[in-house]
């Protein structure tokens, strides 16, 4: 008997063993795992979370790498905050917002969001990438700059933002692939011509060597078509319709090799079409109609064999689009 009990003495005892072993197992694995978000980064969402208001977000819980919308790196900083269509309405606080400074992504697109974007906000979100807070209702002027290099998208569409677009507001954008600024209330200028921020001529643009994607449709713009556009010659789409740009498409626009879309419908442009318009092979989609363009229509477009469609309508242009032969373009769609 005695035997039997020291026995079921120590089964329980190797079992709290066992146990604590596992234990010891497991929280060393989920500390390796899983990375507690920072006290600071914490106070930093909560504060922003309470400068908006919304539906429940649910950021109750201590580690806020595991709330929705947040990802964090190995670290516990906070690099992705992510909350499009949540209904968030409000500002957007230099001090909550600005404090997370290793975001890299911040995408907090078709939402209610009010007021300016402050150029404090971003002077310390050195990181980000991407940043999209289109379909909002966001207003006043671009800030000055986006402090970082590594920003490579930009979508500030479809809100209300008025004013010039700075050319410093592309200084250090050199990595910068896509800039959508469409459907807003512009009413200032395309302002590449002075940077206002040192006081240096125009780098706006020509600074944009990756720029792929240059959007900035239905506003007021006005002023010249920015020589510099044609510095960067990464661009496959520049898209600038509905404003009332004036001035030339310049020769230089051979240069954009890349170039597929071509899309300034009514706009004020006047002057001759770039003759060898044609020699940029990759034209799909060519929409210079209700513009005052005028001379003669460039036969080299014929050799644009990937042309999808023509619109140069409503322009002073001599002659007719049907006296091009476009017989080779098998894939012309829409030719007006
Ligand atoms: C943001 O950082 C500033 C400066 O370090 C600090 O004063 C402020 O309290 C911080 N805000 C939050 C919400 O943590
Ligand atoms: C928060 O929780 C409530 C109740 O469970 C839920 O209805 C709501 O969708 C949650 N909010 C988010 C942002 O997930
Ligand atoms: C932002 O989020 C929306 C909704 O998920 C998505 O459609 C959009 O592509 C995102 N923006 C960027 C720049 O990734
Ligand atoms: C552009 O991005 C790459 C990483 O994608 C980075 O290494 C590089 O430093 C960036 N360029 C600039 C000028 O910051
Ligand atoms: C640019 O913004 C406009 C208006 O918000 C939108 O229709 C378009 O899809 C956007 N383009 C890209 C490439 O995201
Ligand atoms: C333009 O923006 C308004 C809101 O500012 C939005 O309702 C509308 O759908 C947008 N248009 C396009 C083409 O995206
Ligand atoms: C467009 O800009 C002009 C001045 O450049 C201004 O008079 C006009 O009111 C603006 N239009 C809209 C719709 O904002
Ligand atoms: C554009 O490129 C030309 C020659 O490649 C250069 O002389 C000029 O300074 C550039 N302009 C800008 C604004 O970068
Ligand atoms: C366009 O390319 C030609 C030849 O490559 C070059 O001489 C000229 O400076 C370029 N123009 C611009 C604006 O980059
Ligand atoms: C079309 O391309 C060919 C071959 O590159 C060239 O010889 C011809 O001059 C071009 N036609 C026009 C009208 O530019």
């Amino acid at each position: 008997m005695a035997h039997t009990e020291s026995n079921m003495q120590v089964q329980p005892y190797n079992l709290m063993a066992h146990a604590f072993l596992l234990f010891l197992l497991f929280s060393c694995i989920t500390s390796t795992n899983i990375h507690a978000c920072k006290h600071t980064e914490r106070s930093s969402l909560l504060s922003f979370a309470s400068t908006i208001s919304s539906p429940p977000l649910n950021w109750t819980s201590l580690d806020c790498c595991r709330w929705k919308g947040i990802t964090c790196n190995q670290d516990g900083w906070v690099t992705h905050l992510l909350l499009p269509s949540k209904g968030l309405k409000g500002g957007l606080s230099p001090s909550s917002l600005g404090n997370l400074t290793h975001l890299t992504h911040l995408n907090l697109s078709h939402n209610s969001l009010l007021g300016s974007l402050e150029t404090k906000l971003f002077l310390s979100l050195n990181n980000l990438e991407i940043l999209d807070l289109s379909y909002n209702l966001l207003s006043g002027e671009l800030p000055l700059s986006l402090p970082s290099s590594n920003i490579w998208t930009i979508d500030l569409s479809s809100n209300h933002f008025f004013g010039a677009i700075p050319s410093s507001f592309f200084q250090q954008a050199s990595n910068l692939t896509s800039f959508n600024v469409s459907n807003n209330t512009f009413t200032g200028l395309l302002d590449f011509s002075s940077n206002l921020f040192n006081g240096n001529l125009a780098p706006g643009l020509g600074k944009c060597s990756e720029l792929q994607v240059f959007r900035a449709g239905h506003n007021n713009l006005s002023g010249l078509l920015p020589e510099d556009i044609y510095n960067a010659t990464k661009l496959e789409e520049i898209s600038l319709p509905l404003n009332s740009l004036h001035g030339s498409i310049s020769d230089k626009i051979v240069n954009l090799t890349n170039l597929a879309i071509l899309d300034l419908y009514i706009n004020q442009l006047s002057g001759k079409l770039p003759l060898n318009l044609g020699k940029l092979s990759k034209l799909k989609f060519v929409t210079l109609d209700f513009n005052h363009l005028e001379g003669a229509l460039p036969p080299s477009l014929m050799n644009c064999t990937n042309l999808l469609e023509l619109r140069l309508g409503s322009n002073n242009l001599e002659g007719d689009i049907s006296m091009l032969d476009f017989s080779r373009l098998n894939n012309l769609l829409n030719l007006t």
